[in-house]
């Protein structure tokens, strides 16, 4: 079997500082706020896999389209050899591409959920014996540095989740993708398409309120890494469609007048009746939105595809 390495960029205990500093800084202000990227321990993983599955989530199974559809294009296009993911998770769409690049000497999946890093990494190398994987745990915000591997170099970055980013942090983020990259090398970006409200607000807040219990993770998050008292039921998950912004925002809505204790930090948070936190936003994108972004960060968009029905668009770009 090949091998597979797993390796934290960051020292033991910077996501529980960085945890800290998110929770102080998002809970001591007005409105509150939480970034989503603490939904993401074991059982948050395993909540947004639920998701993916949900009638009512579209963006799963229209990026798998596109990428059935269009593998070979990417791999004809990029030759690359080596994939880098970033927020790969379970890394189960990325086996379509991991099957068209037949040139591919390595993969490099990046994520904060070490659960998932582990298990997809396990699955993948005793899957396919020849593909070195070397999985990162990092955070793709935070300044990231990637092994030496051969090039040209592929970055992906699938299911939408660079919505979840607000318009600064995308801009940041885009910038600091192109400078892991040489000339000629690509990304490619999974976009989520604005479209009827009702079919977006369905997408975030299903029947089966598996995405109220993704979102109501966060609080359990922060109880046992920060030893708080969030009541989740206390709580109502919200998902609403903001047309001037045209993102969804995820918040929870506090069901009572209510202290919360977080003793890590010696803080006692107030939540009026009715206040909400807000928890993530999920942009939505157009194709010149995506252009104009991609173009400010020095990548050149070369390919947009986008599933039957127009609901998401696969973009490749390329480094000028
Ligand atoms: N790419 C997969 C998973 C999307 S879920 C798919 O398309 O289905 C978003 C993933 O990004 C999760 O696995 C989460 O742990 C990871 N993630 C979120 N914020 C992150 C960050 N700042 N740095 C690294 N990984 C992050
Ligand atoms: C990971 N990300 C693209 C998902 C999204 O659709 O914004 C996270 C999610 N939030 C609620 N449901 C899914």
């Amino acid at each position: 079997m090949s091998p597979f390495r797993l390796t934290r960029t960051l020292p033991e205990d910077a996501t529980g500082a960085a945890l800290r500093a998110d929770v102080l800084a998002g809970l001591t202000s007005t409105p509150k706020w939480l970034p989503p990227k603490w939904f993401y321990d074991a059982r948050g993983s395993e909540l947004f896999e639920e998701i993916t599955a949900l009638p009512e989530y579209y963006p799963t199974r229209a990026e798998r389209e596109i990428l059935v559809d269009r593998a070979g294009e990417i791999a004809a296009a990029t030759g690359a050899r080596t994939l880098v993911e970033l927020g790969s998770g379970s890394s189960e769409k990325t086996r379509i591409l991991l099957d068209a690049l037949t040139g591919l000497r390595g993969y490099v999946p990046v994520d904060v959920s070490e659960s998932a890093l582990t298990q997809a990494g396990q699955a993948l190398v005793s899957e396919r014996p020849e593909l070195r994987v070397h999985a990162l745990i990092a955070d793709f915000t935070g300044g990231l540095t990637l092994p030496e591997t051969p090039g040209p170099r592929l970055v992906a970055f699938l299911g939408g989740t660079l919505g979840n980013l607000l318009p600064g942090e995308r801009a940041a983020f885009l910038a600091a993708v192109r400078a892991l990259l040489s000339p000629g090398d690509a990304l490619l970006l999974g976009t989520d398409l604005v479209k009827d409200e009702g079919v977006l607000v369905r997408a975030y807040d299903d029947a089966a309120g598996v995405t109220a219990a993704f979102n109501k993770n966060v609080l359990s998050v922060i109880n046992r890494e920060l030893e708080a008292d969030f009541a989740p039921a206390a709580f109502e998950h919200v998902a609403l469609w903001n047309a001037e912004r045209e993102w969804i925002e995820m918040r929870l809505r506090s069901r009572t007048a209510q202290t919360v204790k977080v003793q890590a930090l010696d803080l006692a948070v107030d939540f009026a009746d009715g206040e909400e936190l807000r928890t993530e936003v999920s942009a939505k994108f157009r194709q010149e939105g995506v252009r104009t972004e991609l173009g400010a960060a020095g990548l050149e968009l070369a390919h947009w595809w986008t599933d039957g029905e127009d609901r998401f668009a696969l973009s490749l770009s390329v480094a000028r």
